[in-house]
């Protein structure tokens, strides 16, 4: 474990799950658990639960589950170390930097340094005389010097192995470079730059480190590799979780955040005064990034094109933010211009101008609902009514669709009896389909037990007596010498409960508590969910011993069956070896059955 054990323990000591989990979910209490609705996936009623007495959670429905660890680093995002770390800083616990002897965090630290340095690398080429075609765009584009300096921005020369060698020079391996994504390996085996010739667009994170890069082509030249080049998911990048220019906007968006499309519109628009805008990285807006706006802001402005790929983003994006109660409203940017090419030609204030007649997303859907339809004729009319209505229908808020369901009966003289009936038409029509919806979701959870331990489907009834042995023993470690000797951990016929089956023994024989966090950072979040499951389970709650020890017979007998069944397939040395196998559990069968 990186981390040593007695400081996990003080961690969780400090840290209850009740207090780690409360400020997320609203939790009631339920006996000695407490019920509440699940972070980690969208549900109505609360099948999320917390177990104070093992400090555990468990949902239900999409099968999440873990102790502290596991909850901050999936509802932060976070990898295990991190999770420890935020949860060690909320508490005041001092992790010891040397106490990380952990080969991930040492990569991340890497990458982040050459980050850093690829960064100030192409800065300095940017600036220097060899980079005057990349300042001279630049510049052309309406950045002034400072602009550039405060993103950093720079230019990738056009050579295949400058920035290469200039890290090697460094003392960075080839590996590394790799990891970070600045360099790739041909097929026969050499590395080469990655960016060539390309303005350099640094993205960074909210911690101020150099996570990636965005690499941007000179107009007209045609490359083969496209107009730009991303880094791809590194250690320390991914795409889906970062945000073009948050590292400066967070600490200016405590009322509202400006989503655009490009780089450049967050550069234009921050060097025009408005520093709160941000740019998803070429990705459609997703729910972490939603998630990641939602700690620094109260309310989202959209801007998008009027046309129908516009509409679909607003659409997507409302109902990802639906999630997240952040207030949405929505811009398009006049002449179907993109934000920077607009600033250059109307000014600040002329932005400024189009933010104020920002709009919520029912009124830009129902603005940019009439733009195909002719509604002086008959037809044009129902066809645009029918449009609205559905539109109206997506709002959960009476007062907001009684309000405008009034100006459509009013602009278009229908009576509003009529069209308040449609809407609730198509409202309770939704409802079901939504239903439909979130019962699907629970049929096909994220976090599936049979992911985690796909062996199950091989053999049903061994994995789950293997489940009931490890059941039993979180609750009732004094019956450990009773099950170690008759079952070995190889024993077990699941390699994933064989695993968890080792600890156990290795733990308990130790004399220490059994507890889910030694756990927490060997098992994927499945297997952690799957665990959790098992610890909180009441299947043995009656004569466990008695529980116990059938799990165990049925467990040997199917590991002699298995064996029997795989012996037609075996060379002679693994079956001399099965052979000893099953003689040996015999013997431990009679001894103690
Ligand atoms: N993008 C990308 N890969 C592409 C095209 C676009 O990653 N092949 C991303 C970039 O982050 C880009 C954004 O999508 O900033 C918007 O693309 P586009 O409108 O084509 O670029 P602009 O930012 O407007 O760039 P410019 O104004 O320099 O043309
Ligand atoms: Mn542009």
């Amino acid at each position: 474990m990186a981390i040593s054990e007695s400081t996990i323990n003080e961690i969780k000591y400090r840290n209850d799950i009740e207090s780690v989990i409360s400020p997320y979910v609203e939790l009631k209490r339920r006996g000695k658990n407490l019920i509440g609705l699940c972070p980690f996936h969208n549900e109505k009623t609360p099948s999320f639960t917390v177990y104070p007495e093992s400090g555990s959670f468990y949902c239900f429905g999409c099968k999440a589950g873990g102790d502290i660890f596991t909850f901050v680093k999936l509802i932060e995002n976070l990898d295990y170390i991190d999770a420890v770390r935020l949860l060690a800083e909320r508490s005041g616990i001092a992790i010891e930097e040397d106490s990380y002897d952990n080969s991930l965090s040492k990569l991340k630290e890497k990458v982040y340094d050459i980050n850093r340095e690829t960064a100030r690398f192409f800065h300095e080429y940017l600036m220097s005389p060899d980079g005057k075609w990349a300042l001279d765009y630049l510049v052309g584009r309406g950045l002034k010097i400072s602009t550039i300096r405060h993103f950093g921005l720079g230019a990738a020369p056009d050579s295949w192995d400058m920035l290469t060698n200039h890290l090697k020079a460094k003392g960075y391996s080839f590996s590394d470079m790799l990891a970070a994504n600045v360099i790739g390996k041909s097929q026969r085996g050499s590395y080469y730059d990655r960016f060539r010739r390309r303005v350099m667009f640094p993205i960074i994170d909210i911690r101020g480190r150099v996570i990636a890069f965005s690499g941007r082509a000179m107009p007209g030249e045609d490359k083969k590799s496209g107009k730009y080049v991303n880094t791809s998911d590194t250690p320390v990048y991914k795409k889906s979780e970062n945000l073009f220019g948050m590292n400066f906007a967070k600490s200016h968006c405590a009322e509202s955040v400006i989503l655009v499309e490009g780089n450049m519109d967050v550069i234009s628009l921050h060097q025009a005064g408005f520093e709160n805008a941000v740019a998803a990285l070429g990705t459609s807006f997703t729910n972490e990034q939603a998630k990641l706006l939602s700690r620094y802001t109260k309310e989202i402005v959209l801007t998008l094109d009027a046309d129908a790929a516009g509409i679909n983003a607003a659409a997507r994006a409302g109902e990802i933010l639906k999630n997240t109660g952040l207030r949405v409203r929505v811009v398009s940017v006049p002449d179907g211009k993109d934000p920077d090419e607009f600033i250059k030609k109307h000014g600040a204030a002329g932005f400024r101008a189009v933010l104020d007649g920002a709009v919520n997303e029912i009124e830009y859907k129902l603005l940019s609902a009439v733009a195909d339809i002719d509604v002086n004729t008959d037809d044009g009319k129902v066809k645009y009514i029918s449009r609205a209505a559905e539109i109206i229908a997506q709002s959960d808020n009476a007062i907001e669709r009684d309000v405008y369901i009034g100006r459509l009966s009013e602009k278009y003289s229908i009576s509003r009896s009529a069209v308040t009936a449609r809407v609730d038409e198509i409202r309770r029509s939704n409802a079901k389909k939504s239903q439909k919806k979130a019962i699907n979701e629970v049929i096909r959870p994220k976090f599936d037990a049979n992911a985690a331990n796909p062996q199950k489907r091989l053999n049903p009834t061994a994995t789950a007596a293997e489940e009931c042995v490890i059941s039993v023993l979180f609750s009732h470690p004094d019956y450990f010498e009773e099950a170690y000797k008759r079952l070995k951990p190889d024993g077990m016929i699941t390699s994933l409960n064989s695993r968890i089956y080792e600890k156990i023994c290795e733990v308990l024989s130790a004399g220490k508590t059994l507890d889910i966090s030694l756990f927490s950072d060997t098992l994927s979040d499945s297997q952690m969910g799957y665990l959790v499951s098992l610890v909180n389970s009441d299947r043995a709650r009656e004569n466990p011993l008695i529980v116990l020890k059938d799990s165990i017979s049925v467990i040997l007998d199917e590991g002699e069956k298995k064996s029997t069944a795989d012996i037609k397939n075996m060379g002679i040395d693994e079956w001399a070896q099965n052979l000893k196998r099953v003689i040996e559990n015999k013997k431990r069968g009679n001894k103690n059955g």
